[in-house]
């Protein structure tokens, strides 16, 4: 049976994950991190140095392989945690999220784990509104200016490292970045962590299905 879905999309930045977690944690409900899954794949193909470029090697590995998320990222079983999030996997997770195969091994694992939980899921990504949950319960779109979402991530990536991932994400041709008609929009520059996180359990509480 699927679960019940509060699925989230927005660029880098946006404030999806503190936020997405919160939501979850409010609801004693799992919380699906869907960017990691893709951070995962690519450092486990780095550490085998696999051709990051070739859609056919990549699309073979990500079918093969099986991703568990907690306090540390599983691929297959081995801790790829510690280079989530390095210069390298931000930029190379940008090619590999480009591929066809790639995204379907994943969208297949997530959808597996909305089939597989106890409670509802806040499932957070770029095409969870649009692809992987249509159907969710809960649509959000996140934004927040380029220049609050640069500051947000601590220097830890500048605010050009983020506008490359913003355009990769929202021009690439498989599963683009894009705002479902349907979806509600929250801006959340001025706005703080608890407000947002009210607006989106208050959606929740006036959503009909
Ligand atoms: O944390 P941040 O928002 O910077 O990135 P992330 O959510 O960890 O996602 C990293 C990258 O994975 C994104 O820039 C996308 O290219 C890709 N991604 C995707 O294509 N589809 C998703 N559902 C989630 C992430």
């Amino acid at each position: 049976m699927s679960r019940t879905v509060i699925a989230i999309d927005g660029p880098a930045g946006s404030g999806k994950s503190t936020v997405a977690k919160a939501v979850a944690k409010a609801l004693s409900w799992h919380y699906l991190d869907t960017g990691s899954m893709y951070r995962a794949v690519t450092v486990a193909a780095q550490r085998r140095n696999l051709n990051l470029n070739d859609e056919e090697v990549m699309g073979d590995f990500a079918e093969s392989v099986t991703i568990e998320l907690g306090n540390s990222v599983l691929v297959n079983g081995e801790d790829v945690t510690e280079e989530l999030r390095t210069e390298q996997t931000n930029r190379d997770v940008s090619i590999v999220a480009t591929m066809a195969r790639v995204r379907h091994a994943m969208v297949h694992q997530q959808r597996l784990f909305a089939t597989t939980a106890a409670t509802g899921i806040v499932v957070e990504g770029r095409d969870i509104t649009t692809v992987v949950f249509p159907d969710a319960r809960v649509k959000i779109y996140l934004t927040a200016s380029l220049e609050e979402r640069s500051r947000r991530r601590g220097g830890d990536e500048g605010e050009d490292s983020v506008a490359r991932r913003d355009h990769a994400d929202m021009s690439r041709e498989v599963s683009p970045l894009t705002q479902a008609s349907d979806a509600h929009t929250i801006d959340t520059t001025d706005r703080s962590i608890a407000d947002v996180v009210e607006e989106i359990l208050t959606c929740l509480a006036n959503s009909s299905n």
